[in-house]
């Protein structure tokens, strides 16, 4: 079978070089792909350019499609797609909506019960303002819409709230994501991604993971959308993982169904484990980048036959293998990113990676006929071993292999994992 996967970054290389390893797919395009792709053929269509899409997958013989980000998502790909009779991977757009609104997923935990952050709503400045001129701080404001995982402010004083409701519903810094705000409770304690596969019946939560998401060291600087993973997450005892599917994940499956919004794929639930017990922090409508990079090498089971499943409904008839230990995704970025940053330096690749690591590309592009970069982040390395110490050890080893000019790295992913480890 030809299917197609729509998507660029190295979550999309991951989800290509796991598909790669099914019997049952002959051929696969990237839409529009990356040049650090050696498995799949890319096509020079945009992810978000659903007419261009469909007309791809009318005259390819695709038997399936696999739409990774979240807006073709929210978009209605998947819509548009299972409109001219190929199946997906992927939420509708109504279900899509549990990431592509924050307004709609908050609105969405409160009217099922579902742990998350006491917050309110508001889709005038001047109210907004007055509201945080007495709210608690810490407080953390965020724009409704997405924005490429920047729409959320930690404001430690009022005076930053107040700053940060200017930019994002006056000066429009998100453009319309920004319309409206939630503005809601700081919470504490440490966070996990568990990212999961539903067909709106079942559950199956993968391993968990736990994403870094600042650019520096010791979780200092700007947010980035990722600098490095690991899996499973120590934090996510076996307790916490079974509060977790009886108060958050299967409330989540059943309150969208009760909403008339089932929803297929992968949901994301980003959770912070308080001291009152795990609660939601964000859900994301699709898989997490760089958190599939150490999820998806430790999935035993075909990844095709779990998708196929997942999108006609009989995913309880699968039997879900992960292997044992741990992963650790060191992602290698431009210098400067996520502000400014230079591109097109030759990027050199091992061609057999040490600790035999697998290295996902995000952003790279072939220029007479030379692999250079192309974007913040350039790829990621990922290292499965027996130990999370081993892991982490292993995937910084490979990634002394990779060259590029303007290499940046964090030194310490894994860190905080391991030392919950050795408490
Ligand atoms: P999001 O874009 O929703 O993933 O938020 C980005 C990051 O902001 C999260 O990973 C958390 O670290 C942090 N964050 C979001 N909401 C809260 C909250 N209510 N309390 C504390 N931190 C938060
Ligand atoms: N790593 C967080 C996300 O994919 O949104």
């Amino acid at each position: 079978m030809n299917i197609i996967v729509i998507g660029s970054g190295g979550r999309e290389h991951a989800i290509i070089k796991k598909l790669a390893e099914s019997r049952e797919i002959d051929k696969i395009y990237a839409l529009p792909g990356n040049g650090g792709m050696a498995e799949a053929e890319c096509v020079n269509v945009g992810a978000k350019d659903i007419p261009a899409i469909v007309e791809f997958a009318k005259t390819h013989d695709i038997g399936f499609a696999v739409v990774a980000p979240d807006d073709p998502l929210v978009l209605g790909c998947v819509d548009a797609l299972e409109e001219i009779g190929i199946p997906c991977f992927g939420p509708s757009a109504a279900a899509a909506q549990i990431e592509g609104s924050k307004v709609f997923s908050k609105n969405l935990m409160k009217k099922y019960g579902i742990p998350t952050a006491a917050y309110e709503v508001f889709d005038s400045i001047e109210a907004a303002r007055e509201y945080v001129k007495t709210a608690p701080t810490p407080i953390v404001v965020k724009a409704d819409g997405l924005a490429l995982g920047k729409g959320v402010l930690i404001c430690a004083t009022r005076e930053e709230a107040d700053a940060g409701l200017r930019e994002i519903m006056e000066d429009k810094m998100f453009g319309d994501s920004g319309n409206r705000v939630v503005i809601e409770e700081f919470l504490e304690g440490p966070e996990v991604s568990v990212l999961s596969f539903t067909d709106g019946k079942v559950v199956v939560p993968m391993i968990s993971s736990m994403d870094h998401k600042r650019a520096g060291d010791n979780d200092t600087g700007l947010n980035t959308g990722g600098m490095g993973t690991v899996a499973p997450n120590p934090y996510y005892t076996a307790d916490v993982a079974e509060r977790c599917m009886k108060e958050i994940f299967l409330p989540t499956i059943n309150a969208m169904n009760a909403e008339g919004r089932t929803f297929k794929g992968c949901l994301y639930f980003g959770l912070m484990i308080t001291k009152d017990g795990p609660k939601v922090i964000e859900y994301n409508c699709r898989f997490g980048d760089p958190e599939t990079q150490v999820v998806l090498p430790l999935l035993d089971t075909d990844l095709f036959t779990i998708m196929k499943a997942t999108q006609a409904g009989t995913l309880a008839d699968v039997d879900v293998k992960w292997k044992n230990g741990s992963a650790c995704c060191v992602i290698m970025a431009s210098d400067g990113y996520p502000k400014k940053y230079e591109s097109g330096f030759e990027l050199t690749l091992p061609e057999c990676p040490r600790h035999g690591a697998q290295i996902y590309v995000a952003g790279a592009k072939i220029k007479d006929g030379v692999l250079v970069t192309g974007g913040g982040r350039v790829l990621g390395v990922t290292a499965v071993a027996p130990t999370l110490k081993e892991a982490v050890a292993n995937a910084y080893e490979a990634a002394e292999d990779v060259k590029f000019a303007n290499a940046y790295k964090r030194n310490d992913i894994g860190a905080r994992a391991l030392a919950c480890v050795q408490e």
